[in-house]
C-alpha cells in the first residue's frame, strides 16, 4: 500500500456536487481531483463563487458530496474530524471570552488528555508564537483585526490538528498586517507541521504560502492548472519579487482570465 505521502494526507476523489436551490440546481464542482501530501501546503484559488470555500466544507466534513469521495489520513470523510482546525475571513471570537479562553476552547471540545494547566499552557505558548503575549486576558473588541486572526489562528491549531484549512482568513486585512500575517504562518508552520489547505483570491498569498497552488475553472469548478512552485516550504518576502515569481503570478493571473472566459460555459 502507498504512504500517505505519496497518496496525499487530503485527498479530494473525482468529486462532484450539486445544490438545490429555491431557484433551482446549482452545480458547483464537476469531477475535482487533488491531493495535498502530508506536510504539504497548497492552495485554492479560482473565479468569485466557483466552489472553493465548498471544497473546504467538503474536507472539513460539514458537507457530503453527492458523487466522488474525500479521503483524510486514509479514512474516509463521513462527518466532521477533530483531526481538522479551521480559519476563516471572519475569526468569530466569544466576546465573553478573554483572548486565552477563547483560543482553549478546541481543547473543551476536542478530546484530549492535557490538564488545565497544559490546556492554558499550551495557548499561552502559541499566544506567544504569533506575538500576542500580553493581550491573554484581553477581550476580542480590545484587538485589532489583525490581532484578532492571529488569535483565531491559535483557536484553530490549539489542538495539535493534522489539517489546517484557511478560508480567506487574511482578506480583510491591510497589506502590511497580511504580510506580517504570511510570515506568521511560516513560523507556525516550521514549529509544528500541518497540512496546509488555504482558499484565497491573492496571488501573491497564494505564491508565498503554498508549496502547490490549484486553479479551478469556473463554476461548475474542475481542476484546470496545477502550479507546482520552485521554492517550497520556508520563504521571505524577498522570494515574491523574483524573476521566477513573476513567472508564476503571469502564468496563475492567465490561468485565472482563462477560468473566468469559460464561466458558465460548460454544463
Ligand atoms: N449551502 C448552499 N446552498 C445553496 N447554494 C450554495 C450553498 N453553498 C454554496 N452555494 C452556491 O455554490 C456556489 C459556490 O459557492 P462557494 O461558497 O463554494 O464559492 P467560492 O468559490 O468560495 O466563492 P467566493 O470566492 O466568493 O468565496 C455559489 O453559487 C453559491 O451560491
Ligand atoms: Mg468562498
Amino acid at each position: 500500500m502507498k504512504s500517505q505521502e505519496e497518496n496525499g494526507l487530503i485527498r479530494i476523489n473525482n468529486v462532484s456536487h450539486t445544490f438545490n436551490t429555491s431557484s433551482g440546481k446549482i452545480r458547483v464542482l464537476d469531477k475535482l481531483t487533488m491531493s495535498v501530501p502530508k506536510n504539504g501546503f497548497s492552495a485554492i484559488v479560482g473565479p468569485s463563487g466557483c466552489g472553493k470555500s465548498t471544497v473546504t466544507r467538503l474536507v472539513a466534513g460539514l458537507l457530503q458530496a453527492d458523487e466522488g469521495s474525500v479521503w483524510l489520513q486514509d479514512q474516509k470523510v463521513t462527518s466532521p474530524r477533530p483531526v481538522v482546525g479551521m480559519a476563516f475571513q471572519n475569526p468569530v471570537l466569544l466576546e465573553w471570552r478573554s483572548i486565552l479562553k477563547n483560543v482553549m476552547l478546541p481543547l473543551e471540545i476536542v478530546p484530549n488528555n492535557l490538564n488545565m494547566f497544559e490546556r492554558e499552557a499550551r495557548a499561552r505558548n502559541l499566544l506567544e508564537l504569533v506575538g500576542l503575549n500580553g493581550f491573554e486576558e484581553k477581550r476580542p473588541s480590545e484587538l485589532s483585526g489583525g490581532m484578532r486572526q492571529r488569535a483565531s489562528l491559535c483557536r484553530a491549531l490549539v489542538h495539535r490538528p493534522e489539517v489546517l484549512i484557511l478560508d480567506e482568513p487574511f482578506a480583510a486585512l491591510d497589506a502590511f498586517t497580511r504580510e506580517d500575517l504570511w510570515q506568521t504562518m511560516h513560523r507556525l508552520r516550521s514549529e509544528e507541521p500541518f497540512t496546509g489547505l488555504l482558499i484565497t483570491h491573492d496571488l501573491r498569498e497564494a505564491i508565498f504560502l503554498a508549496d502547490e497552488i490549484f486553479v479551478l475553472s469556473g463554476r461548475p469548478a474542475t481542476l484546470q492548472h496545477t502550479e507546482v512552485l520552485a521554492k517550497r516550504g520556508q520563504k521571505n518576502l524577498d522570494d515574491l519579487y523574483t524573476p521566477e515569481a513573476s513567472q508564476t503570478l503571469n502564468t496563475l493571473r492567465e490561468q485565472i482570465k482563462i477560468a473566468r472566459q469559460n464561466e458558465g460555459r460548460r454544463i
